[in-house]
């Protein structure tokens, strides 16, 4: 069996990832300094080490120690609207950290990674759905900060021959579909849980962050991709950069190819949960694009991946299952 590390393997994301990794016959290794995952997130036959990726000489013994024939890479910062109020440990984080790791892959003759990257990257624009062939232009620190490791894989890729998949997550949300884990970020800063937690009464009112954007109905519009897709994508991504001993590197949106509106998934929380609430119109959050829907056809031709769950509907389903059995009762 394969050894994968996965570094912000007890997080959100990297949870789910883990599970379809043990079901795809890999090994997970997680490393994870726990500032945002949970230990009980991932189950006791995984090897666990906590640590952080600006720590160097942690990495390099994790490598030493398991082996690992590849890496997904997710531990990160997340928050675009907090990379605008302190942009420094965004690029600490996500870009020196990334280095880090990437140094420690060199040394151990480590070459496949996949990559945790973001629809940030795009930043605002006209165009209708995103391809990965625009120029990257994000429109905040976090976007930026992600986008200088898509340009360092690229030159890993070259002169120290890597193979490496970047995958560019567009809003991932909802819940493994058997409610073995799901979203629980503290403090809460993302759309669907916050309207989740207003639903159950945790919450006086939602806010909604701008209603004059240019889309439809005046509020951001969002690609919101199940967590479960979103994992099955890294197995698909992995299998594909170990199967092949060439040096490259990618670039796939993992999103489903269609947008929906705050007030569009406030509507829809409001029909899954079967509850009122009060919703607040408030002023644009700094930092965020109007529009982010992915032209997913490159992950379907190299990945062969599509999504399982494309339907807004079904992802709050998940997420509200989830919220319900899990974090309800604590
Ligand atoms: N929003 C509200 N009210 C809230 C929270 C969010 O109106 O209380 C709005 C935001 O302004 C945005 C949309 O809901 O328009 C989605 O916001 P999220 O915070 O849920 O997600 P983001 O789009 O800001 O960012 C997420 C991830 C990033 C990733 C990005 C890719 O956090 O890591 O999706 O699209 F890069």
């Amino acid at each position: 069996m394969q050894n994968i590390l996965i570094t912000g393997g007890a997080g959100y994301i990297g949870s789910h990832i883990c599970i379809k990794l043990q079901e795809n016959g890999y090994q997970p290794i997680v490393f994870d300094n726990l500032s945002n995952g949970h230990r009980d997130a991932i189950s006791n036959d995984i090897p666990f080490v906590e640590g952080d990726i600006r720590d160097a000489a942690a990495l390099n013994k994790v490598f030493e120690d398991f082996r690992p024939a590849a890496v997904i890479h997710m531990a990160a910062l997340i928050e675009a609207g907090a990379s605008m109020v302190e942009p420094a440990r965004f690029y600490e984080v996500n870009t020196a950290g990334a280095l880090n790791l990437l140094e420690a892959m060199r040394r151990n003759a480590c070459k496949h990674i996949v990559f945790s990257s973001t629809a940030a990257v795009y930043g605002n624009r006209d165009a209708g759905l995103l391809s990965e062939s625009l120029e990257v232009s994000a429109e905040n620190p976090y976007g930026r900060s992600k986008a200088m490791v898509e340009t360092m894989l690229g030159d890993y890729a070259s002169i120290y021959g890597f193979h490496a998949i970047a995958l560019r997550y567009f809003n991932a949300a909802g819940a493994d579909s058997m409610g073995r884990t799901g979203e629980r970020h503290d403090p809460e800063t993302h759309l669907i849980p916050l309207v989740l937690q207003t639903a159950a009464g945790q919450r006086d009112h939602i806010k909604i962050f701008g209603t004059d954007y240019d889309t439809p109905d005046g509020t951001c519009i969002r690609d919101y991709i199940h967590v479960d897709d979103l994992a099955d994508a890294h197995v698909k991504a992995l299998g594909h950069i170990i199967s092949s001993d060439h040096a490259a590197s990618d670039i796939a949106n993992i999103g489903t190819g269609e947008g929906c509106s705050v007030k569009e998934i406030i509507e829809l929380c409001k029909e899954v949960t079967g509850q009122d609430f009060t919703v607040v119109e408030d002023s644009r959050r700094p930092g965020d694009p109007a529009k982010l829907v992915a032209n997913p056809a490159k992950a379907k031709e190299m990945l062969g991946w599509q999504p399982k769950y494309p339907s807004p509907r079904q992802i709050i389903e998940h997420a509200w299952n989830y919220y319900q059995t899990n974090l309800l009762k604590s």
